[in-house]
């Protein structure tokens, strides 16, 4: 490895880093993390602190999960690598797709298409949904309904149903026939309405209106996250969900629920889906299916998608779409341990558990600090402060006040993620009752700054 001096100074010279201006990374160089143990990174100076990351929202299982790394390590001397495209396949993968099928059997879901990464994921999702109208000989549903705070990556299509401007604007025009209904968002929404029941009934009225609008025989799929994550975490009211299942049922509109965050475990429950009760048509997943370890997707379908698939004999249903990772044996064999682990630790049960404390330290800081407007979260190990400069008027902060609250904190033990004017939090899922007291002592020490 090069020496220190060296990574300091070539910090972000020569690499522009994701999700930022390259000359910010220029001007307040990244933190440079070097090492990490169970749920703790350490970076290049040596200062260790509980990661309330989690990677970004993908390490579970936290960092030092031996089981992965032996699998993955095994898999790279049996086979490092062999394509599935048409005519191939390979062990591993076949093992994976018959345990996911299990773990997802309550969710109605029985097929696996596997990508690598979530924005894949989503991409393979929308392009199914079309698919699979066509096949059925309705080919002018081509269009997508989305949540505004939505995000589903960042491919044309991902972006074009993501309801965040920041990921839309600097890349228009996206993807035509693509439209946005307000989320169930009780802080801030066009209703003026902060009661979550109502709410949710505005939302769908919102949704029926606009399938109504489009027509419902143009509209493919309508998408979105069980609990909106990069948004600000946004967990809509138990009654939201299920409606959005019903008028999509309704109306013939296939529902893709993008769990490339809620898969696995981290809202308490063993997916988004089943927090809910619903039973969707795709499922979008990534991120924890590996524990982060290797670079990983799957889109799960549902067997009446499937059925229509596989009983096509005209020729549409040839699957022109794919990636050259895709079913990669690494990945596969990473998942497969992961899936394993994951069940064994029953890591749903302790995110429900750390979740609510760690939900119920956070409304405590809220009436220490004025600067939080709203701490939203009650579900597992996904959380958000979403900071103000007044709470009566709820203006958003200063630009620098989030970046000043990330700092001490992570002075004072916790690595935080800021998003706009939200603190998000989505630590590992093994996190213990005593890490849990860490992170807000320093999200404590991180808003005591200001
Ligand atoms: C809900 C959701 N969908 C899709 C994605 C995109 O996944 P990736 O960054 O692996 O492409 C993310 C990433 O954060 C996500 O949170």
């Amino acid at each position: 490895m090069k020496d220190e001096n060296f990574l300091k100074a070539n910090n972000a010279r020569s690499l522009w880093h994701p999700m930022t201006a390259p000359a910010d990374s220029l001007k307040n160089a990244p933190t440079i993390v070097t090492g990490a143990h169970g749920v703790r990174i350490r970076d290049i100076d040596g200062h260790e602190v509980v990661d309330a990351v989690g990677g970004l929202w993908n390490v579970n299982l936290g960092y030092s999960c031996q089981p992965i790394k032996d699998a993955i390590a095994a898999q790279l001397d049996a086979l490092p690598y062999y394509s599935i495209f048409r005519g191939t396949s390979n062990d591993k993968v076949i093992e994976l797709a018959e345990d996911l099928r299990t773990f997802f059997a309550p969710d109605g879901l029985t097929r696996a298409f596997f990508t690598s990464g979530g924005s894949d994921s989503v991409e393979t999702a929308l392009r199914l949904a079309r698919q699979y109208h066509k096949i059925r000989g309705e080919a002018g549903r081509t269009k997508f309904l989305s949540l505004k705070k939505g995000y589903h990556g960042t491919h044309m299509g991902g972006a074009s149903v993501n309801g965040n401007a920041n990921f839309r604007s600097a890349y228009e025009p996206l993807l035509p026939g693509c439209f946005h209904i307000p989320a169930p968002y009780t802080y801030r929404n066009p209703f003026n309405e902060t009661d979550p029941v109502r709410l949710a009934q505005l939302c769908l009225q919102a949704l029926e209106d606009e399938i109504g609008f489009q027509g419902a025989a143009t509209i493919a799929a309508f998408i979105m996250e069980p609990v909106l994550g990069a948004g600000g975490v946004i967990p809509p009211h138990p009654s939201f969900m299920p409606g959005v299942e019903k008028l999509c049922r309704k109306h013939g509109i296939l529902l893709i629920a993008d769990e490339v965050i809620t898969a696995f475990g981290r809202t308490g429950a063993w997916t988004g889906s089943r927090l809910w009760g619903v039973k969707p048509d795709f499922s979008c997943c990534a991120k924890a299916i590996t524990n982060a370890y290797f670079p990983f997707g799957a889109v799960m379908i549902a067997e009446q998608v499937a059925e229509v698939f596989e009983t096509d004999d005209t020729g549409k249903a040839a699957i022109g779409h794919g990636y050259t990772y895709s079913g990669h044996p690494v990945g596969a064999a990473a998942a497969l341990v992961t899936l394993a682990e994951t069940q064994r630790l029953k890591v749903n049960e302790n995110a429900a558990a750390r979740g609510a404390e760690l939900h119920a330290g956070l409304l405590k800081l809220k009436e220490k600090h004025s600067a939080i407007g709203d701490v939203r979260g009650g579900h597992g190990l996904m959380h958000a402060v979403e900071l103000v400069s007044d709470r009566a008027t709820k203006s958003a902060p200063d630009k620098a006040t989030p970046g000043k609250v990330q700092k001490a904190a992570y002075e004072a033990g916790a690595m935080i993620r800021v998003s706009g004017p939200n603190i998000i939090l989505s630590p590992p899922l093994i996190l213990t009752p005593a890490d849990v007291q860490e992170i807000v002592k320093a999200v404590d020490a991180g808003l005591s700054a200001l």
